[in-house]
């Protein structure tokens, strides 16, 4: 079957990292074949494999990227140079799905979870075509709030992370395998802004905009675990309807990009690493509030949490776009 990205021209933008090595990956498995790399000058000539044959890596060099032959740039390189780069891929006329910090909270920018608010995305083709991807924590939370609160309403949400070293890019996951478990620990390497830490933050603020729901009270405690690949999530919700763990745990099997775990069987980042699914279980009764539950995750950073979370989103873009608009 073929997929309307498949006749795209797509430049990949930090093909190098942890995210742009994956999303090449993902890309060469669907079969397109139009695909570009571009990182750093320090990485320009490279070779890089894709499917049964390899891309040179070109510099992301701002005249490269608004020469206008691209339909869709898939931006991670980091908030600054998002900052610097996407502005000339959008001149230059491409759909820009970026996954820094740069755009996602800035308001008129959609941020978007397809499951969960996917037509937002849409609102991009009206303006400067480009799309903030979230940050990894708040795209599996998300997956999971959002049908909960469409069958009970969220009144609160309390969460404690468990994120691995790849959400910190390549280089932190050669530390980790150089490490002796002995040097293992769990840190809170975020910058500090107050008493919260940006990464508490943006998990607070993002799964409100994600959610529409600017009011709702997010409570986010993040820590960086010593594992290579999968995030995990400790949950507690208060609703303003009564939803027992039972109803819950169906409401979730009805839902997009969500599996269900029930015991023995607990969600694990080694179960999810390598999956497009978001687990969950441990859902259960939080008797601290009136209508609360508890529920667990586990998520593929890399994938559901940024990589296939943006394809997912130029899937949408580029098949509400027919080609023949996109040649201009
Ligand atoms: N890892 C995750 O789970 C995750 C999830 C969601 C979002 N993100 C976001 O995605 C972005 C990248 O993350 P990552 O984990 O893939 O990082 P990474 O492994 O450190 O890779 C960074 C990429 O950016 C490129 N780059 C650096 N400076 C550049 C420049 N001046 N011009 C062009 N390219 C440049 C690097 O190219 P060189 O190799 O040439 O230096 C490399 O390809 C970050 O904004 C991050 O917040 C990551």
């Amino acid at each position: 079957m073929s997929s309307p990205l498949e006749n795209a021209r797509i430049g990949i933008v930090g093909a190098t990292g942890a995210v742009g090595t994956l999303t090449l990956r993902l890309l060469s498995e669907r079969g397109f074949k139009n695909v570009r790399a571009f990182a750093s000058s320090r990485s320009a000539g490279k070779e890089l494999p894709f499917g049964d044959g390899k891309l040179v890596v070109e510099e992301a060099t701002p005249e490269a990227l608004r020469a206008g032959d691209l339909d869709l740039c898939l931006f991670s390189v980091g908030t600054s140079r998002s900052e610097e780069l996407v502005p000339h891929a959008s001149a230059g006329g491409a759909i820009c799905i970026d996954k820094s910090s740069a755009y996602r909270l800035v308001d008129g920018y959609p941020l978007v979870v397809p499951e969960v608010n996917g037509a937002r995305a849409l609102e991009a083709l009206e303006r400067d075509r480009i799309i903030a991807n979230p940050n990894c924590c708040a795209i599996p939370l998300t997956t999971t709030l959002k049908p909960l609160h469409d069958a009970a309403g969220l009144k609160s949400v309390h969460v404690a992370t468990y994120q691995s070293v790849s959400g910190a890019g390549a280089k932190r996951m050669e530390a980790l395998r150089a490490e002796s478990p002995a040097e293992h620990n769990l840190i809170m390497d975020w910058t500090w802004e107050g008493e919260d830490s940006d990464e508490e933050s943006k998990l607070r603020q993002e799964t409100q905009k994600i959610l529409e729901l600017p009011e709702l009270p997010v409570a986010p405690t993040c820590v960086r675990v010593p594992v290579l690949v999968g995030h995990s999530e400790a949950i507690w919700i208060e609703l303003e309807d009564d939803l027992s763990p039972e109803q819950a745990a169906d409401v979730l099997r009805g839902a997009p990009s969500v599996r269900v775990l029930d015991l023995p069987e607990f969600p694990t980042p080694k179960d999810a690493a390598g999956g497009n699914e978001v687990l969950v279980g441990r859902i259960r009764c939080d008797p601290t509030v009136a209508r609360g539950l508890s529920l667990y995750l586990s998520c593929d950073n890399l994938r559901k949490g940024a990589a296939l979370n943006a394809l997912q989103i130029a899937e949408l873009v580029l098949a509400a776009e027919p080609a023949a608009s996109r040649s201009r």
